[in-house]
């Protein structure tokens, strides 16, 4: 092939974490430096991923350009990802300016085509696993030889919690305190195979309205909430510690009670911020309350809820709570989708004892699907490409 018209591409998939210690506010809204750490579990890329390619063609006519999920997406006006894409060419450039045989790859248009395996509709924050992503696959492209805590520094920029989908496992994001945000970077605290066990069941939930965006959000917490600091400066970082220790001692009830208390923190700022942020709705209490009342006939906790910036739940057990924690879900929502998912088959429907009621229709009229999945990897570089041999972009299913 002619130098000209070589068409440059590599591929990477990158999953969707959930947070158990949240990420809720910025010090520097243009870095996207995080007023605390916080903590997420990696989840499969079977059930959830973004898959993108990365192309490069002096062919390809400027400016540099992205289409997601079939849509092309104005990447020009996004400072965002102008700064991820800026940050990844100037590591390039620094390995072309050292070995003048590497063909100059920073110099080039970028095209690049990303899609997700789950519906847009679902109402998961996409935007995690879209960033890691785009930094995972334009850097393997660019062969850069940065670690993927030095790459997680620059998926910060694109959405603070990407910088947490470059590893697998159980994932910390330390806050830093640099002003450049050098120091705010993901760490893996530990893989999958200390915890393989580890499952989560998502109950999307519809929002009749959409909610505020999280950056927004985040910004009227930091100048109006008056509990906000308590959590920033005390709660979250004695929380780092207990639940680091329980991951690591694989405790899982000291890990179910803290993360279900550092989501009821979470959106307890949100609702003593002003004007008020209200995320959960009854479809959410309803599901809060059958994970408490799964805990009480268990006599111990067994399972645990978390909730973004939306409705949606994600509930945490292990794998041999499947029966006592996920099955009373499937008993309560035998016929919406989602049950034939990775994880989705083994559950068997088991009773829902005293759950009141009112929560099982709450329930039964909100919950549109599931999504069975666990823990699982980091990004994979994969060889199945959304740009073809000529630099076309693949239509999208
Ligand atoms: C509630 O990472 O989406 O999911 O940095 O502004 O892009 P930006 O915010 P984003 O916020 C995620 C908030 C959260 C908690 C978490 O994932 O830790």
């Amino acid at each position: 092939m002619s130098g000209s018209s070589q068409i440059y591409r590599s591929s990477t998939t990158a999953p969707v974490n959930i947070a158990v210690i949240k990420y809720w506010g910025k010090r520097d809204t243009a870095l996207n430096l995080p007023t605390n750490s916080s903590l997420s579990l990696t989840l499969s890329q079977k059930s959830l991923r973004a898959h993108t390619t990365a192309s490069c063609s002096e062919s390809f006519t400027s400016p540099d350009s992205l289409i997601l999920n079939g849509e092309k997406e104005d990447i020009q006006s996004s400072k965002r990802t102008q700064a991820c894409l800026k940050n990844l060419r100037s590591l390039r450039e620094k390995l072309e300016a050292k070995d003048g045989s590497l063909p100059k790859l920073s110099k080039l248009t970028l095209r690049l085509v990303s899609a997700n395996n789950f519906p847009t509709a679902a109402g998961l924050a996409s935007s995690a696993a879209g960033f890691a992503a785009l930094v995972r696959a334009i850097a393997d492209l660019y062969e850069l030889p940065q670690s993927p805590e030095e790459l997680s520094i620059i998926a910060r920029q694109g959405s603070g919690s990407a910088c947490r989908s470059l590893m697998g496992g159980f994932v910390a994001w330390r806050a830093g305190t640099k002003e450049d945000g050098s120091d705010s970077l993901a760490e893996e605290v530990a893989p999958v195979s200390h915890w393989p066990e580890m499952r989560a069941l998502v109950l999307v939930v519809s929002a009749e309205k959409k909610g505020v965006s999280s950056t927004a959000g985040m910004q009227t917490t930091v100048e109006t909430s008056t509990l906000a600091r308590a959590r920033f400066s005390e709660i979250v970082p004695r929380r780092m510690k207990e639940i680091e220790k329980a991951i690591h001692e694989k405790d899982f009830e000291t890990f179910a009670r803290i993360t279900m208390q550092d989501s009821n923190s979470f959106h307890a700022i949100c609702l003593d911020s002003w004007p008020p942020i209200h995320y959960m709705n009854d479809v959410s209490r309803a599901a809060m309350n059958a994970v408490e009342t799964a805990n009480r006939k268990a006599g111990k906790l067994i399972c645990a809820y978390t909730f973004d910036a939306g409705p949606n739940a994600v509930i945490y057990y292990l794998e041999e709570h499947t029966h006592q924690a996920a099955g009373v879900f499937k008993s309560i929502l035998p016929r919406i989708p989602g049950w034939e998912g990775e994880f989705g088959e083994m559950i068997r429907p088991n009773e829902f004892g005293s759950l009141e009621q009112k929560s099982l229709m709450t329930l039964k009229a909100g919950v549109s699907r599931v999504i069975c999945t666990g823990v699982g990897g980091g990004p994979e570089k994969i060889e199945e490409h959304l740009v073809d041999e000529k630099g076309i972009a693949v239509p999208h299913e």
